[in-house]
């Protein structure tokens, strides 16, 4: 007979189960890293487990576990989660029952144990901590997040009584065509009684058409044994998807991106088209900012307030700051500093860091260069590994030649030089402040302050 005490000290555990390969995926990635909004999938539910406060994490690995390991440890780290994180390793993958089975040992040293999938990542916090609430107040064994779908295909339906008393789930694999018209599901996150779960694990055969022990059958054998199962259904269905295959991965792909289109919006943000904007779950974007249709911002992307990003630009892992317009372009970790004006059709690779007040214009690209207040880069340029002081004017066509076949080299451009069309600097080279390149030259050497370099054939004309 399981005991009803619920008393003595709160002491809760999480555990996630993220040993699947995840089959359905037909993926060499182990399905929990898949990314959703720029984050593997697991990210959310680590982030959720944590929301919850517990002593201590377990994570139940098992497939490609040495890869699952070192990205949890990533998050933790990213997200700076401080509770203890423990590893179970699930040797064989025989189903979500055996996967809680195996970490046993970990759940004995709790009272309470909460046991989320690592394939849903829409589960809000709030429903996260209804579910231990109402798992606190209604005092039953087991507590079940539900939610009522009007599609429930492929999810483990809730059989309840006529009364309405949760009496058992059943998966889709073995329902019979009656329990296939339920429409309530289970959402795979549960809270239990460590005493009565550990009862019910102990019984759970192999089932269905792959011989697994499913973890939802332990509800029956708890019930059986006379344990309470009770449920709180989510007030927003969305949020219980779980993803299996490629299909449910897009969906919940559009369901975080518009949470995070909306949380933006709501910040001050103008969103001109939320259909053709993407942006990753960890994006900033100032207030007065408006994006515009066709625009992607994506990993750790800050942008700052009163921009005017898009349309069709790709921004990853670059901070924009204030008053910056940013038209056709694609930014990759890249600093732009306030008032810069980028684009059409500039391509800013990594580790540059432009402005305040520059002008990059189109078909420029820059790679690894610092290119100071004030200064154009207008039109059809290549700026890479050069340092450009402020107020200078770099002409049309005008290329830094920083490769020799083997490394490398540095330009650099003092303030105020003009730098005619169609230059090639050869790196290394230093032109000095104030100085003037003619057009068409090929500069090999230095040029002092305030000189002129003409280096090109003059003009011969030929009759
Ligand atoms: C599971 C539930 C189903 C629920 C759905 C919600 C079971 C038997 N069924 O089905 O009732 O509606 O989630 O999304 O649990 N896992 C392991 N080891 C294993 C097998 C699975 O750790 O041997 C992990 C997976 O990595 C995954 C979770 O358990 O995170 C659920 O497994 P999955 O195969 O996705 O189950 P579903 O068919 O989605
Ligand atoms: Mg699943």
């Amino acid at each position: 007979m399981i005991s009803n005490n619920h008393k003595g000290g709160r002491s809760l555990g999480v555990l996630i189960l993220a040993a699947g390969e995840g089959t359905r995926m037909e993926s060499t990635i182990p399905k929990v890293l898949h990314p959703v909004g720029g984050r593997p999938m697991i990210f959310y539910t680590m982030r959720l487990a944590n929301a919850l406060k517990p002593s201590a994490i377990g994570v139940v690995i098992g497939y490609e576990a040495d890869k699952v390991k070192a990205s949890v440890t990533q998050i933790v780290r990213d997200c700076g989660i401080s509770r203890p994180i423990h590893y179970i390793l699930q040797k064989k993958p025989l189903g979500s029952g055996n996967a809680v089975l195996e970490a046993v040992p970990f759940l004995k040293k709790f009272k309470t144990v909460v046991v989320l999938c690592g394939d849903t990542p829409l589960l809000t916090f709030e429903s996260g901590y209804a579910l231990v609430q109402s798992h606190e107040e209604q005092k039953g064994q087991v507590t079940l997040l539900t939610a009522k779908l009007s599609n429930p295909k492929g999810y483990g339906r809730i059989v309840r009584s006529p009364l309405g008393e949760v009496l058992k789930i059943v998966e889709e694999s073995v329902a019979s065509s009656k329990e296939l018209s339920i429409n309530e599901i289970n959402s795979g996150a549960y809270c239990f009684e460590v005493e009565a779960l550990q009862v019910g694990l102990k019984e759970i055969g192999a089932k269905g058409p792959k011989k697994e022990h499913f973890l939802t059958d332990a509800m029956e054998l708890i019930r059986n044994k006379g344990g309470k199962i009770n449920a709180y259904m989510s007030q927003n269905p969305e949020e219980v998807l779980g993803v299996n295959s490629r299909i449910q991965l897009s969906h919940a792909e559009r369901i975080l991106n518009r949470r995070m289109l909306d949380r933006l919006m709501l910040s001050g943000v103008t969103i001109l088209d939320p259909a053709s904007t993407h942006v990753d779950a960890d994006v900033e974007v100032g207030q007065d900012t408006t994006i515009h249709p066709s625009t992607i911002l994506r990993g750790k992307t800050i942008i700052g307030k009163h921009c005017q990003v898009g349309p069709f630009c790709f921004v990853e892992n670059a901070q924009v700051g204030n008053d910056c317009e940013i038209r056709m372009s694609q930014l990759t970790e890249c600093r732009i500093l306030e008032k810069c004006n980028i684009g059409p059709f500039a391509h800013i690779r990594p580790e540059s860091v432009i402005g305040p007040r520059v002008r990059i214009g189109n078909f420029t690209e820059v790679k690894a260069s610092r290119i100071g207040f004030g200064t154009k880069v207008n039109h059809l340029s290549y700026i890479g590994d050069a340092e450009i002081h402020e107020d200078v004017n770099i002409g049309a066509g005008t290329i830094t030649c920083n490769y020799d076949g083997k490394a490398k080299h540095k330009t650099t451009i003092a303030a105020k030089a003009f730098v005619g069309s169609n230059v090639n600097l050869i790196a290394p080279v230093k032109i000095g402040r104030g100085a003037k390149i003619a057009a068409g030259s090929t500069v090999t050497e230095d040029v002092p302050d305030d000189a002129l370099a003409i280096a090109r054939a003059r003009q011969v004309i030929k009759k």
